[in-house]
């Protein structure tokens, strides 16, 4: 079979433009190959990923450790459902289970984080026999129809109507708007536990063990939105757990992103007094725990484990927060390990655009200010130095 490749950015995108809605804004790059924090356009040109493909390439782009692993199990079975044992899942539930809180003993695995998110919250109610759910200002969860309703965002929530009923919204880092609505209706609890989207956005770590108070005073579930602070973006295997989080546990966390490397995975981990209220055909989709993507996830821990990547963001962190110290127009410096928002007294837009302009890919937010960093997490100090000698440059192109 021959297939034809086509080679000019022109050629991709007028493509794509014709034959996909055009529900994405893209930036002008059509991305061929990636190594490591670099990605390489159809058009030869090498750029500096500060965004990581939305959070998704933690291990970088084309680990050898992740791509040997996906190759020979290509080779052996594609897929089969859940309805068989396979040694692909079994060693993937175990490995992610290892580095997840002690509490934590059981996982669901599904595709993306939305589908962790609705299931996270059915699993709660489920547990409670309870049905509202308390989600935050700033937040967001997902676009399908639960998780859409959870979204206390923007437009999304809108973009969702007619919403699923029984959402109720505190306020982010409010822990009195919590209380007032934590009564024997409510089944969860879930949150964010880093803004991302809502421009890197960080609760005191006395929210979170306020929230485990009212949640354990209450009979409510707390619901961990890790699929962007988990598997090792603030260089811990997972924000709980951690001091940002007062060591607080959530009843469950929900996962997807980093967790397969790029390759389309979800997961819920969750107590054993969860799993206990959860039974034979309560959960399930067709992908979930399919052979590619239990590979990919049992491969990026290794790789994590293996490459000490953990440890590599705690040190880079602190290099980058030292540097952006510097900077004059950069305000502050939000977020934790990986997932950082660069506020500054400029546009934020306009400086992602002159980044991408030198070839260096960051994220924006919903904060027009605030600049996200969202890097694979073997970026090291010499890119950081690049990055922040570039960002002086832009900065005084558009001052
Ligand atoms: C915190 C958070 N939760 C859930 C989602 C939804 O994940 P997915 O796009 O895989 O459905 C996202 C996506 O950006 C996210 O950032």
């Amino acid at each position: 079979m021959t297939v034809e490749i086509r080679q000019t950015f022109d050629e991709i995108a007028s493509s794509e433009n014709q034959f996909q809605l055009a529900t994405y804004k893209k930036m002008p790059i059509a991305a061929e190959r990636g190594e490591g924090v670099w990605v390489y356009s159809s058009d030869g040109d090498r750029y500096l990923d500060l965004y990581g493909g939305h959070a998704v390439a933690a291990t970088g782009h084309a680990h050898p450790h992740v791509v040997t692993a996906i190759q020979q199990q290509a080779e052996k079975l594609l897929f089969y459902s859940n309805l068989v044992y396979s040694e692909p899942r079994a060693r993937a539930a175990e490995k992610l289970i290892s580095v997840a809180p002690a509490d934590l003993q059981k996982v669901f695995f599904c595709n993306s984080g939305t589908e962790a998110n609705e299931n996270a919250m059915r699993s709660a109610r489920m547990a409670t026999g309870r049905e509202n759910i308390i989600t935050f200002s700033g937040g967001f969860h997902g676009r399908t129809a639960d998780s859409i309703s959870a979204t206390f965002l923007g437009k999304y929530r809108q973009l969702g109507r007619p919403n699923v009923p029984g959402h109720l919204q505190a306020e982010f880092g409010d822990i009195a708007s919590v209380r007032a609505l934590a009564d024997d209706t409510v089944a969860a609890i879930m949150l964010e536990p880093i803004q991302s989207m809502a421009g890197v956005r960080t609760a005191d770590p006395s929210f979170h063990r306020e929230l485990r108070q009212i949640c354990d005073e209450s009979g409510i579930k707390l619901i961990y939105d890790e699929v962007q602070t988990g598997i090792g973006r603030t260089g811990q295997w997972f924000f709980a757990g951690s001091e940002a989080a007062a060591q607080v546990v959530p009843d469950i966390i929900t996962l997807a992103k980093a967790l397969g490397s790029g390759v389309p995975v979800g997961a819920c981990l969750v107590t054993d007094e969860i799993a206990s209220h959860i039974k034979e055909n309560d959960l399930g989709t067709t992908f979930g725990g399919g052979m590619i993507a239990m590979a990919a996830v049992a491969a990026t821990v290794e790789a994590i484990e293996t490459d000490g990547m953990l440890e590599n963001v705690r040190s880079v962190e602190v290099h980058l927060r030292r540097s952006l110290a510097n900077v004059e127009a950069v305000r502050q410096v939000r977020g934790l390990g990986f997932l950082l928002g660069v506020e500054f007294n400029a546009k934020a837009a306009l400086i992602h655009e002159g980044l991408l302009k030198r070839r260096i890919i960051t994220g924006t937010s919903s904060d027009p200010h605030v600049l996200r960093l969202l890097p694979p997490l073997c970026l090291g100090k010499t890119e950081v130095d690049y990055f922040v000698a570039e960002l002086r440059d832009v900065l005084k192109e558009i001052a």
